[in-house]
């Protein structure tokens, strides 16, 4: 929960419920699980989040629930409950894109405005967008195979680090040494600001399976090495997106690189892009950990400043699996992810 005024916000409560350990044992999200997880704890959750924030229903001016993109079940049951509680109170309902509720973060806990840059990297979303404004994103590029946290998951999984793979493959890279193994930079110097991290995931997987059995220490490195080579291609195509943004924003305009979503956390990524940062003259701006990662309070905020605008839905607004944030940007060829969840 969130209050907003003249542009800025508080964040009231934000209750998450993790639903990691109940996938864990299948190695990745089951949408069945995920659906009925939804059922399970939102009643409870709500109760939690208005106890926590000290308010009752009859405080709220508004519902906002996310709308898509993502695993149709988990998003019906929160958007049908929103609705729920919309019509019993004569609230209205916000239906939020949850790629939206990711590009608006740093207007709750930094009170930064567009327009700025943003990187969008998470488990099923990895994209450059310019956010000229609330409800005004343009794509400059996204990926053509693999999101970045996929890429992630994939390497903790074979190497046997477990799941989510992010944090597992962040930590055991600390004891690592990220100049062993030179894996490829994918995409380098290409003028457009896409990514693509199949070729490199294969290259992790061919290296470890050359080197079997792993020890601790080739793990590790294989992990740093991994983060380099992560670390260097995203802030190359960030450079690239940064000329790009310059171009289509003008001299005027702040120069702001915001970095969001799950791998937003990482160290790794966070250190090369700050670099990026100050040889660029671009601001570096990252939501804390808890922010970047999915998170009720993102949404809320991103529909209090829908509210704000007068922009509501009506309580027949669909849950989508597939949502683009810039619904005039054509579809990357090869990108297979692009409606999936962020
Ligand atoms: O935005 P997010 O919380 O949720 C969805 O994708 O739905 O992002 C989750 C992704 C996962 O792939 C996870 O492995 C990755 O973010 N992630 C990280 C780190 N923390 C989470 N990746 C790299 N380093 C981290 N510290
Ligand atoms: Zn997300």
């Amino acid at each position: 929960m969130v209050r907003e005024g003249d542009g800025s916000g508080r964040i009231l409560s934000n209750v998450v419920r993790s639903q990691w350990e109940q996938h864990r044992p299948y190695g990745g999200v089951v949408p069945e699980i995920a659906a009925r997880a939804h059922v399970e704890c939102l009643d409870l959750l709500i109760e939690e989040a208005l106890g926590s924030a000290g308010l009752t229903l009859s405080d709220l001016d508004g519902i906002a629930a996310t709308a898509g993109p993502g695993l149709i079940g988990g998003l019906m049951v929160g958007l049908t409950t929103a609705k729920a509680v919309a019509l019993a109170r004569g609230l209205p309902l916000i239906a939020v894109n949850h790629l939206e509720a990711h590009a608006l973060t740093v207007g709750l806990t930094h009170g930064v405005p567009p327009p700025y840059l943003l990187l969008l990297v998470s488990g099923g979303h990895t994209q450059l967008q310019i956010v000229h404004g609330v409800g005004r994103y343009e794509r400059l590029g996204s990926t053509i195979d693999d999101a970045l946290g996929e890429a992630f998951d994939k390497t903790a999984k074979l190497l046997g680090l477990g799941f989510p793979g992010g944090p597992a493959v962040e930590k055991a890279a600390l004891a690592g040494d990220p100049r062993r193994f030179p894996f490829p930079r994918p995409m380098h110097g290409r003028p457009e600001p896409h990514f693509s991290f199949a070729g490199l995931k294969t290259a992790v997987r061919q290296r470890a399976e050359a080197l079997q059995p792993l020890d601790a220490e080739t793990v590790a490195d294989i992990c740093a090495s991994f983060q380099a080579a992560v670390a260097a291609s995203v802030a190359d195509r960030c450079a690239k997106a940064m000329e790009l943004y310059e171009l289509k924003t003008g001299p005027g305009a702040a120069r702001r690189l915001v970095v969001a979503g799950g791998v937003a956390a990482n160290m790794a990524l966070r250190d090369g892009l700050a670099e990026l940062g100050r040889a660029r003259g671009f601001e570096l701006i990252v939501p804390p950990p808890s922010l970047c990662s999915d998170n009720g309070a993102m949404v809320a905020w991103a529909g209090a400043e829908r509210l704000a605008r007068g922009w509501t839905d009506r309580l027949d607004v669909p849950a989508r699996a597939r949502w683009p944030l810039d619904q005039l940007a054509a579809p990357v060829l090869g990108a297979g992810r692009l409606g999936a969840k962020a």
